[in-house]
């Protein structure tokens, strides 16, 4: 099968299309054939090694100290059960599903094996491939930090990097969990940023949402730059910062802010849970949650996919199309 590759971090030339064995499902596992997976902006932090402050040697201690241990980037899929191991009985041949691999990636590439009991989850009927494969990465982060937050129904909630990947996704979930909700972008996306029911858009070039006198109950920071030193006055008393962007100085600090103050900072990596998925599946399925698709690229062109990611102004998701001959 054709794979992409990358023996070394550093930009994306360094990836390359590859001729690999055809994965075999084990018992338990199903064997998908993807149609669509995304680069994310975790693609290209992992291929880079560009990571927040404070976790260049934890990254390099998880991803391989001077080689990648996993060479197939991707964290997300979109496709077709080709065939189940023997003990499989949740999906069958033929079925369409889409799938989330976190952490463990490998999802660019033709074939993909997952277990039945992991996250892959029957397709939305409503929803294509693409916009399928990229239900999982921005919803599933989003969706984390708002457990994490305990967030309510009719608290004020400002999304800082409202266009993103996560930032379409945490806007519309915001909405779905009955927040009043306001999204940050720059000029070029506050259509995009009210067309996924943003109640209020601020356009980051024009004013600063910190210093306008207003106070939420949530920010959420994807963009990486409101830190709680910036963000505080902006918080209601008992507000939760979500710092889906942080450095290690950010999680370090979360007790303390919690110790000293009514407020909270919430950091660190989202849990991608399989109950996750099935929640946005149906979420998407009630014509509730839409993941935005900016830009597609075909398999054979990803370098050029992880160059536009690199430049962090993508809106919504990039995808990935895999041609299959029947
Ligand atoms: N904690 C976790 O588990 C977790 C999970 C997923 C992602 N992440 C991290 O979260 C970050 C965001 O991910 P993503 O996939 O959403 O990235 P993305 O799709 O590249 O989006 C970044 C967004 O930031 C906006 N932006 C840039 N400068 C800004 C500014 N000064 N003020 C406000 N917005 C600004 C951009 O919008 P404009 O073009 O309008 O400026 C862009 O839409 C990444 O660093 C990623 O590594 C963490």
């Amino acid at each position: 099968m054709k794979a992409i590759m990358y023996e070394r971090y550093g930009p994306p030339d360094v990836l390359e299309l590859k001729e690999v064995a055809k994965p075999t499902p084990r018992d338990n596992e199903v064997l998908i054939r993807t149609h669509a997976t995304t680069v994310t902006s975790g693609d290209c932090r992992v291929r880079s090694l560009h990571m927040p402050v404070g976790f260049g040697l934890i990254a390099r201690l998880v991803l391989g100290v001077s080689r990648p241990r996993q060479s197939i980037l991707g964290s997300e899929l979109a496709g077709k059960v080709e065939s189940v191991g023997k003990d499989v009985n949740k999906f069958k041949i033929g079925d369409e599903v889409f799938a989330f691999t976190g952490a463990r990636l490998g999802c660019h590439a033709e074939y993909k094996c997952m277990p039945e009991d992991g996250a892959v989850v029957l397709k939305p009927a409503n929803l294509n491939f693409d916009e399928a494969a990229a239900i999982s990465s921005g919803g599933t982060t989003a969706l984390d930090f708002f457990r994490r937050a305990k967030l309510q129904s009719g608290e004020k909630v400002v999304v800082n990097g409202a266009s993103g990947g996560v930032g379409t996704a945490a806007v519309q979930l915001a909405k779905h969990f009955g927040a009043d909700v306001t999204g940050v972008c720059s000029t070029a996306n506050m259509q995009l940023v009210r067309s996924l029911g943003a109640n209020h858009v601020i356009d980051y070039t024009k004013q600063d949402f910190t210093e306008n006198g207003e106070t939420y109950d949530i920010i959420v920071d994807t963009a990486g730059t409101v830190p709680f030193s910036r963000s505080k006055a902006s918080l209601k008393d008992r507000g939760r910062l979500l710092l889906v962007l942080s450095g290690l100085p950010d999680i370090l600090q979360m007790p303390w802010v919690s110790m000293t103050s009514s407020k909270k900072v919430i950091a660190g990596p989202a849990a991608g849970r399989a109950e996750d998925l099935r929640f946005l599946a149906e979420l998407a399925e009630a014509g509730e949650f839409k993941p935005v698709i900016d830009r597609r690229y075909p398999l054979e062109q990803i370098a050029e996919a992880h160059r536009y990611v690199d430049t962090g102004r993508k809106k919504g998701n990039v995808i990935i199309t895999l041609e299959h001959d029947d």
